[in-house]
């Protein structure tokens, strides 16, 4: 194959060098394209744009591929957990058991907060939505560190490990806390002895009067939903929070930004949006079928179902799948909407619509169904994805910052009005 690329711009000729990454891919290197030509590219949506070179996640939508740091999901939910998963991704292996030891332990060290953090919980409305008190609190997270939120890059990297490690435990304290404040129940400390997910299960749900340790396959499932959202290459959240990192600004504060994007409902609201359509087709007195019908004609879209980078099957959805029937039955939940998801399932895999289309079932569909069976509120399902994306945004913000790269600054074609005058208020 030729090393570089040809662009044809009027009558020149443009030659740019070709990047080959290790999975094969191949990117044209346009960085000297405006100051040889004054051209830019554009590409809304960056659908065909390499915002950077990147060592932690691979990504095949075509094959149905997702490895963290070259390790297959596949074999990392079957022999893994979130934390060591969470190791691999921040640091590129896989840990050695002393390494995994002090990575847990400085994680169950950090769980509480400070007093003050604490009461700040409650200085947002009654309502305030899950994820901007996530957000709020991941910044203010900082205030109570100012030696890991320097923006000093040097210093910032240094005080990285503690900071993961705070973050990774601080984030499913706040979340927990802010669940209990909501129902006026009082918290529940952290007992590290649990593991990290019983743990945040425990700090959630738990009775203070007569603790049970959660479900086994409750706890194992809820893993998985942090393991297989642990990264996901160049998505919103991930790409806001290299942004972010890329003007120098602290890991507290690339976080807090990513949450920010991972909010929208485009990106990390798809779960909600399964529950929402389940119950809304329950209230109709449909058992699925006529929805079914309705999206085939155009009229509704089965959420939770297709996805923009899997064109084969949603790798974490095969597995998502199989703990989430644990779950449900250990669980002992049944429920008219878990009917109903189990009949689109059904009718949705074997119509040809679907199958021609390659619409399967996505890590949402399966999500949304297991934290509805939990018991997590509809409006807490992002900040679950957020506490699994977290080692994901943590990580690209160490290589973007261990990479020294510059501050990202896209350019725009302006559309607006050409050159014209002031003119003064008394005369408009
Ligand atoms: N239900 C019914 N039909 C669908 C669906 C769906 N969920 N998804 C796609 N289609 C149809 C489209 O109507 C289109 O049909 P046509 O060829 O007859 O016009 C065809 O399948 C291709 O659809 P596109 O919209 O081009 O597929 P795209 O890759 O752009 O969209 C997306 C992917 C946005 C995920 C889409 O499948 C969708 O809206 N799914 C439901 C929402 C959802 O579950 N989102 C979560 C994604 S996973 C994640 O973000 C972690």
């Amino acid at each position: 194959m030729e090393e570089s690329a040809t662009l044809r711009i009027g009558s020149e000729n443009y030659n740019f060098p070709l990047i080959k990454g290790t999975e094969s891919e191949i990117a044209v290197d346009l960085r000297t394209l405006r100051s040889e030509s004054s051209c830019i590219t554009f590409d809304d949506g960056y659908g065909n744009t390499g915002s950077c070179e990147s060592k932690v996640t691979f990504i095949d939508g075509e094959k149905g591929i997702l490895r963290y740091r070259g390790y297959p999901i596949e074999q990392l939910a079957e022999k893994s957990n979130f934390l060591e998963s969470a190791f691999a991704l921040l640091y590129g292996e896989l840990p050695s058991e002393n390494q995994l030891n002090s990575f847990r332990k400085k994680i169950s060290d950090n769980a509480g907060l400070r007093e003050n953090m604490a009461k700040g919980l409650h200085s947002f409305a009654p309502d305030a939505h899950p994820m901007a008190v996530l957000s709020a609190m991941v910044n203010n997270l900082g205030t109570y560190h100012p030696e890991k939120s320097t923006n000093d890059r040097k210093r910032d990297l240094e005080a990285f490990d503690d900071t993961a490690a705070l973050l990774i435990s601080a984030i499913r304290t706040i979340a927990a806390r802010d669940y209990r404040n909501r129902k006026g129940l009082a918290p529940i400390p952290s007992d590290p002895s649990l593991g990290y997910c019983a743990d945040f299960l425990q700090m959630t749900f738990g009775d203070s009067n007569n603790p049970q340790p959660p479900p086994q396959k409750v706890c194992e499932a809820l893993n998985l939903v942090f393991l297989l959202h642990a990264d996901h290459e160049q998505n919103c959240s991930t790409s806001t929070c290299r942004m972010v990192a890329s003007g120098g600004a602290n890991v507290f504060a690339s976080v807090s930004a990513a949450i920010g994007a991972l909010w929208g409902p485009l990106h990390g609201g798809a779960n909600m949006a399964v529950i929402k359509m389940l119950k809304d087709i329950h209230d109709s007195g449909d058992d699925g079928s006529r929805f079914i019908e309705d999206a085939k004609n155009g009229k509704k879209r089965l959420m939770g179902f297709g996805h923009r980078v899997y064109k084969n099957y949603d790798p974490r959805a095969k597995i998502l799948n199989v703990a989430c029937n644990d779950a449900l039955e250990e669980l002992g939940v049944s429920s008219p909407i878990l009917d109903i998801a189990r009949h689109l399932e059904e009718v949705a895999l074997s119509d040809e619509y679907f199958i021609q289309r390659k619409l399967y079932p996505n890590v949402d569909f399966y999500s949304g169904i297991l934290l509805e069976a939990i018991g997590f509120p509809l409006n807490m399902f992002t900040v679950i994805f957020a506490i699994g994306r977290l080692p994901g945004w943590l990580s690209h913000w160490k290589e973007i910052a261990e990479s020294g790269s510059k501050i990202h600054r896209p350019r725009q074609v302006y559309q607006g009005a050409t050159v014209r005058d002031y003119v003064s208020i008394e005369e408009r």
